[in-house]
């Protein structure tokens, strides 16, 4: 986006001088990307390839710079991240006090709309602080209060993150202030009406798709799938498809000197770079009748509900096509000690439905249990860590070729 393509309607005299919305837009900051634990080497990657450098690289982010108007592409084309943050001050804050004096002189009044509506989140580790609502009630009256004294009215706050968000990070002293540009997480990708039973974060979906390698060229062949995550990340990544084009609403578009046009023109240019069509096919099964209805609604919510197959049956009916590929299964964790049981047969099966129906393949399993996952019974050639929520998972890769169907219990 150009400063001079501002739209007038976005342009107040007396309020934001283009001066001032051109270096919003323009000036370049740090970006942090969040996401889950894990994922970095998988969204490192990411934003490598999207020409963007990496800064460093966290536990559950990863940190990049640019501009705002940067973020716009990245909120778009990123599948792994949760929330693209744009640096906007960073400073040392003691106490409460502190805190509010500085964020009071940050000039907000440029960047949010007096007549408008903003959330704060945060993420605090203060010895001062020990609920970290009243660091984000600190931060929402120094907002509140310099917009106010400034432009003589005020924008609501709440808890809804559907406009502008603020995020504040704190660690000792390190105070870092934010706009979490993608308002809403990236996971809620809009495509998910129906999720069911422990269905798979989208962008995890995402990295444990680029994790297997397979990029569309061959088969991906997924039973036991649910609401149909994997299939559907599988398709947009192969088809190329910008994950974020599937939504309509964004964090940055709630800041003035947003512009709407230029937003579209970069939609329009983002959409005619996808494929559209195959090499290989993506076939999704599932025991469930409801899980596989809920994964076609999905898919043709997601628009690729054309690419993939569903079918219902039991796993090892699960039809696979010569020519080979990816063939992976999130089967369930379990908990109770009876489910437990009937969860060892299901994994023994695994192993046993790899060794007789899938030569050629590259065979996963996503579990969040390596008890059951010994169960499988074939050599490990990696052994990815995830993590699903707070639940330490590994995708378990196996080589399918004749002779590699040695029973191995070193899981
Ligand atoms: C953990 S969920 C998969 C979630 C999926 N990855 C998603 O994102 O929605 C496990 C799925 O395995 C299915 N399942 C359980 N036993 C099965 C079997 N024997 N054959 C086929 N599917 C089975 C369940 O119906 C459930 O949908």
């Amino acid at each position: 986006m150009k400063w001079w393509l501002l739209p007038l309607k976005n342009f107040k005299f007396g309020t934001l001088g283009v001066r001032d919305l051109m270096s919003f837009w323009t000036r370049k900051s740090r970006i942090v990307i969040t996401c889950a634990k894990g994922v970095p080497p998988f969204l490192r990657q990411e934003i490598l390839s999207l020409g963007f450098p990496v800064l460093s690289e966290g536990k559950a982010e990863v940190e990049t710079e640019g501009t705002m108007e940067d973020t716009l592409r990245l909120n778009l084309l990123i599948r792994t991240g949760q929330r693209i943050l744009f640096l906007l001050e960073s400073f040392d804050a003691k106490t409460p006090d502190d805190l509010y004096k500085r964020i009071s002189r940050v000039s907000w009044e440029d960047f949010i709309p007096e007549d408008s509506y903003f959330s704060v989140t945060s993420s605090v580790y203060n010895p001062t602080i020990k609920d970290s609502r009243f660091a984000n009630v600190k931060c929402k009256d120094a907002v509140v209060d310099r917009i106010k004294e400034k432009r003589g009215r005020r924008p609501d706050t709440g808890p809804e993150r559907d406009k502008v968000v603020i995020h504040l990070y704190w660690r000792s002293n390190l105070c870092q202030v934010f706009l979490d540009t993608s308002g809403e997480p990236l996971s809620r990708r809009g495509y998910r009406m129906i999720p069911l039973k422990a269905p798979m974060q989208e962008t995890l979906a995402a990295a444990v798709v680029l994790a297997t390698g397979w990029r569309g060229d061959r088969n991906f062949i997924n039973p036991m799938c649910g609401s149909g995550t994997l299939a559907i990340e599988a398709a947009l990544i192969a088809l190329g498809r910008a994950p974020g084009l599937l939504r309509s609403n964004y964090g940055f578009m709630h800041m003035k000197g947003f512009d709407d046009s230029s937003w579209k023109v970069l939609r329009r240019k983002i959409r005619a770079e996808a494929r559209d069509r195959l090499n290989g096919r993506i076939l999704a099964t599932d025991i469930s009748q409801q899980a596989v209805e809920a994964g076609k609604k999905n898919a043709l919510t997601a628009g690729v509900d054309r690419f993939i197959e569903f079918g219902v049956c039991d796993f090892p009916e699960t039809p696979v096509p010569g020519g080979g590929g990816a063939i992976i299964l999130n089967p369930e964790y379990g908990e109770r000690l009876g489910e437990i049981e009937e969860l060892n047969k299901t994994y023994r099966g695994i192993g046993d439905f790899f060794k007789k129906k899938c030569n050629g393949y590259t065979g996963y399993v996503f579990t969040g249990n390596l008890d059951l996952a010994k169960k499988v019974g074939l050599r490990t050639r990696r052994r990815i860590p995830f993590f699903n929520g707070p639940i330490e998972c590994r995708l378990l890769e196996y080589d399918l070729y004749e002779g590699s169907q040695k029973r191995t219990f070193q899981n």
